[in-house]
């Protein structure tokens, strides 16, 4: 496995190793990021990863100092994945200058998690077109942990004509159906026991919607409060549509209800598709 710092000797690493399959993250690798590494595989004939906090995408008062870094376990974790190529760039090597040019998502990119993280999926959307110029993948993929992000990952492929297929993998979870995340680890072992509360939260949101009900803003305010109840502080619970996450209707059936909230000092977020029956 390669570790490179640098675009030039990116691209010279894969100018003869295409196609390119890619993986973006921040590090702190988990079984959530491996279990992507596995779906690039078999797309590419060099499989490749980023590892890079990326300051663009935090907010002021947000944990970008404290993101845990952990490099040396990420690179062995990738390389028993048979990743081959490491990027890491210096922060310097991606903002060498100011970043003026930015891309705006569209209005989606305001709502959910982009209502409480002014300038997150700007900040996600501008770094991920970077690093996709950086690397010129022909497969990149993105899990559905973060399922806005995705949708806005698709969407900016989409409008902006990239020759990029997205693929999308499963969120992975841990037993007792905690989401999988860095941010896991600030959760203190009180925390910890409470957390798959989130996951619960939603599923039962999903099981009141294959039930038949159909009065989502119900459904929604009702799970917030059985949050709060529980001494969470909830952002949002949302019930949207799967395909480009505007407010459904009550014929709409590929659904996806999301939530965020805070236990303590962690926000964790969390969603479950729902396919209705007819
Ligand atoms: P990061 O949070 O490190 O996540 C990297 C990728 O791993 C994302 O596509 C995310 O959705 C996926 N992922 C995280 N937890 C997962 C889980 N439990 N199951 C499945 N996939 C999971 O997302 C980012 O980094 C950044 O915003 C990035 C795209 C790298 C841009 O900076």
């Amino acid at each position: 496995m390669e570790i490179v710092r640098s675009v030039a000797e990116l691209r010279a690493c894969l100018a003869p190793r295409r196609p390119v399959a890619f993986v973006p993250t921040m590090g702190n690798l988990h079984e959530g990021h491996l279990a992507l590494m596995r779906m690039g595989r078999p797309r590419a004939r060099c499989l490749v990863a980023s590892i890079f906090v990326n300051r663009l995408q935090f907010g002021p008062a947000e944990d970008f100092d404290t993101y845990p870094r952990t490099f040396e376990a990420d690179c062995a974790g990738l390389a028993r994945e048979g990743v081959d190529v490491v990027f890491a760039p210096l922060e310097r090597e991606v903002y060498p200058e100011p970043q003026g040019f930015l891309v705006a998502p569209p209005p989606i990119g305001d709502e959910l998690e982009g209502a409480f993280r002014p300038g997150f999926f700007r900040g996600v959307a501008t770094v991920v077109l970077k690093l996709f110029n950086m690397a010129q993948p022909q497969f990149a993929v993105f899990g559905k942990k973060d399922y806005q992000q995705l949708m806005v990952v698709r969407t900016m492929v989409r409008q902006l004509n990239l020759p990029i297929e997205i693929l999308a993998g499963e969120t992975v979870r841990a037993a007792d159906g905690l989401a999988l995340s860095s941010r896991n680890s600030y959760l203190a072992a009180a925390e910890r026991a409470e957390a798959p509360r989130l996951h619960r939260t939603l599923a039962e949101v999903c099981a009141q919607l294959v039930d038949g009900k159909k009065d989502f803003r119900k459904l929604e305010a009702d799970a917030v409060a059985a949050l709060t109840q529980a001494k969470w502080r909830p952002d949002y619970v949302a019930v949207r549509k799967q395909a480009d996450l505007q407010c459904p209707g009550p014929d709409d059936r590929e659904l996806v209800v999301l939530g965020a909230a805070s236990l303590g000092s962690t926000r964790l977020i969390d969603n479950i598709e729902v396919s209705l029956p007819r």
